[in-house]
């Protein structure tokens, strides 16, 4: 375990997992738990930036929780942990605002976003979140960050963070973290069900692991298609090169094969490509279901693994914090 490289990522426990998330990031966490030193964790006080309510927050974080386990991360592989059960997060992050400065702040993407989404709440937490996201990958001295493409610029907000205190301190205490995609593929992109872009929690066209099957079917159904390709061989429009992407993703790639046949001969009927679509991702997410069903019953157990991760990840943290407080002159000499 000591000589493995680190793995570390995490969600916000802002809604439920959907395919894009499981496909994206959550399946290469399962697959990487075996080869590294992972820690995945549920960003809580990340997701006090848009207020949640107490209920709406334990809510959550109990349902991502339940839904890492169900996808397959072994909590006595990885070590899965909740941000806020880690105070020593907090204090680096209090160090690590000392060197990081408005202009850069106010420049990242995500800030300008936010900003522009809720005018009536930017917040400092919102202004100083790569700053928090900087202090979960460095206290665990992670080289490997794996996330989607959205997340891009906070990593290397990160990076830059951990090079600026290795200069300042002449050391070499923090690891540049890197992204990373499983396979030295490039990572996923999901898209939506409504045509365009990428599926997402906020974006109201996404499938979650927990959905009901007959819910599915209906959201499937219901995609958005074209008027149907009118000479062989015509190239796809956005919306139904979306439905090839996800039926690419969950099925075999002889029924991939199958409709590109139908469509390339002008023969394809979309509400059969769409059944078949809707039967493979239920396929796909049903026993993950029945897993996210079964965990949320038993508090008791998700009690057991946030314990077993909060003293695994209080351990690691608290070792670096030390080596911190003493390159920063944390150390008395009286
Ligand atoms: P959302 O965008 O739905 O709010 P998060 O921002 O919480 O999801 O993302 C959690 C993880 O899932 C991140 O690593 C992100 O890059 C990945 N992810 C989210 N949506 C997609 C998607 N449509 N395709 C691929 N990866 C995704
Ligand atoms: N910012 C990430 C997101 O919105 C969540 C996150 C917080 C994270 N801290 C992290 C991801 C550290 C990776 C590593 O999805």
């Amino acid at each position: 375990m000591t000589n493995k490289l680190t793995v570390l990522s995490g969600i916000r426990p802002t809604g439920y997992l959907h395919l894009g998330n499981y496909f994206g990031a959550v399946r290469s966490f399962v697959k990487m738990q075996h080869d590294y030193n992972c820690f995945f964790f549920i960003a809580d006080i990340h997701s006090l930036t848009t207020h949640p309510t107490p209920e709406n927050l334990q809510a959550g974080v109990k349902q991502v929780l339940a839904e890492y386990l169900a996808c397959g991360i072994d909590p006595e592989k990885a070590t899965i942990f909740i941000q806020s059960d880690v105070p020593e997060v907090s204090e680096l992050y209090a160090f690590l605002n000392m060197n990081a400065y408005l202009g850069e702040l106010e420049r990242t993407t995500s800030f300008k976003d936010k900003a522009r989404q809720q005018p009536d709440n930017v917040n400092a937490g919102l202004l100083t979140y790569p700053v928090l996201m900087a202090a979960d990958i460095l206290i665990h001295k992670a080289n490997f960050v794996p996330v989607g493409k959205d997340q891009e610029q906070n990593l290397e907000m990160a990076r830059k963070f951990a090079q600026r205190f290795n200069y300042m301190y002449k050391t070499e205490l923090f690891p540049l973290p890197k992204p990373y995609t499983f396979d030295g593929k490039d990572m996923i992109k999901v898209p939506g069900l409504d045509g365009s872009g990428k599926m997402g929690k906020s974006e109201g066209n996404a499938i979650n692991l927990y959905e009901d099957p007959k819910d599915i079917r209906k959201k499937v159904m219901r995609a958005v298609t074209d008027s149907g390709p009118t000479e062989p061989n015509q190239p796809k429009s956005e919306p139904v090169e979306n439905l090839f992407t996800l039926l690419k993703i969950v099925s075999t790639p002889d029924t991939v094969a199958h409709f590109d046949a139908l469509y390339n001969n002008c023969e394809i009927r979309y509400g059969d490509l769409k059944k078949q679509l809707a039967e493979d991702i239920i396929a796909y997410t049903s026993p993950i279901r029945e897993r996210i069903i079964e965990n949320l019953k038993d508090e008791a157990y998700l009690g057991r693994v946030a314990k077993l991760g909060a003293e695994k990840a209080r351990e690691s943290a608290a070792r670096t914090l030390q080596e911190v407080k003493e390159v920063i002159g944390f150390k008395r000499l009286f």
